[in-house]
């Protein structure tokens, strides 16, 4: 059989890894591997190219995709299912291994329904697909920011400083919050609590009232922030909009240290870490998750377990339907973030 892989939406550490494991599985299972480009858009334009031993050889620990990747949905183009369905009876693929986070999981369950024959696997740094613990490109994303928090640390000590850190998390707060606990942070702001401003201050100030001179303040992009009060909290976004047409985040870390200079006295700085988290090699655990992915999601397809994803459950990975992967998102539970607000001020 013929298959196609393709890898959507944000790129993330161990995606390659992943391709390597399908393509290494194939072996067994006498399956040709075709490698579609830049995501669903590759489907769209017929546009791939063949995935061998030899093209995926020393890849496994390198950042990014080789498949390039985007977040074209194949739903918003005109005509888009059509031209999806004449790729894939023109070159005889027989399912394809969609790797993607939401967006690209959504498109894919939409597709299954239309009959296309499709696995999933769990990608993005974010963590906040339902139905797998973990999703491979987290634990380095955490490893970026637990380094650059332990560096602010020794400066803002240093300096008697606050210092804000911006990190991702546009649903969630993951990432903000294990970094956070990891890094000894002593405020985590993520999206799953509207945050007032007038509070952090105030908390800040007890802080320093007690004798310590410096702060630590992780905050995720997507946070939802009541800056005067009586007015409603909101998002801070470029003004922009991505591929997908959502809005650009960016920007409430510069928000957050400039109210809280004003506020409380204390210089105050910020360090944005960006695409940065997204960048460069996995660690040895992402690695090994996105191996096995890799290696399960290619024997879904010889199973014949179409639109169905592999999931992390345990130390297992499991078959789960696609459709429960993307109904909803999984947000830090109200008991795991009461851990790290212990440790808070
Ligand atoms: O992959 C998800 C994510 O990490 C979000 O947290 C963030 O909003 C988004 O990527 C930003 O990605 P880009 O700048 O590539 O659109």
């Amino acid at each position: 059989m013929k298959i196609a892989v393709l890898t959507g939406g944000g790129d993330c550490p161990g995606l390659n890894a992943v391709i390597r494991a399908v393509v290494r599985r194939s072996t067994l299972h006498g399956f040709e591997v075709m490698g579609l480009r830049d995501g669903w858009k590759g489907l769209l334009e017929d546009n791939h190219f063949r995935l061998t031993r030899e093209t995926t050889s020393g890849i496994l620990h390198r950042g990014g995709t080789i498949l390039g990747t985007s977040r074209v949905n194949p739903f918003k183009v005109d005509h888009g299912l059509e031209k999806v369905m004449r790729t894939v009876d023109r070159n005889g693929i027989g399912a394809v291994i969609a790797i993607g986070g939401e967006g690209t999981l959504s498109a894919a369950t939409r597709m299954s329904q239309e009959g296309l024959k499709v696995v999933g696997v769990p990608k993005t740094i974010d963590n906040d697909l339902n139905a797998t613990d973990f999703t491979f490109g987290f634990d380095t994303a955490v490893q970026i920011a637990t380094d650059a928090i332990d560096r602010l640390h020794s400066t803002a000590e240093s300096h008697k400083r606050v210092m804000v850190v911006e990190v991702m998390g546009r649903h969630v707060g993951w990432i903000a919050t294990y970094s956070g606990m990891a890094g000894g942070a002593d405020v985590i702001l993520v999206p799953e609590i509207p945050v007032d401003l007038a509070n952090v201050a105030e908390h800040i100030q007890r802080r320093h009232a007690t004798g310590r001179l410096f702060s630590i303040v992780v905050v995720a992009e997507g946070t939802r922030i009541r800056v005067v009060p009586g007015e409603p909290e909101h998002i801070v976004t470029s003004g922009a909009l991505d591929e997908a047409g959502r809005p650009r985040l960016g920007g409430i870390g510069q928000l957050v240290a400039e109210e809280l200079e004003r506020r409380t006295g204390f210089e105050t700085r910020v360090s944005v870490l960006g695409h940065i988290q997204r960048g460069g090699s996995p660690t040895a655990h992402d690695r090994v998750l996105a191996t096995r992915f890799g290696v399960h999601a290619c024997d879904m397809v010889a199973r014949g377990e179409f639109g169905k994803m592999a999931a992390l459950r345990g130390n297992d990975i499991v078959s789960v339907e696609l459709s429960k992967a993307t109904s909803e998102l999984k947000r830090v539970p109200p008991k795991f973030f009461e851990v790290a607000q212990v440790f808070f001020g």
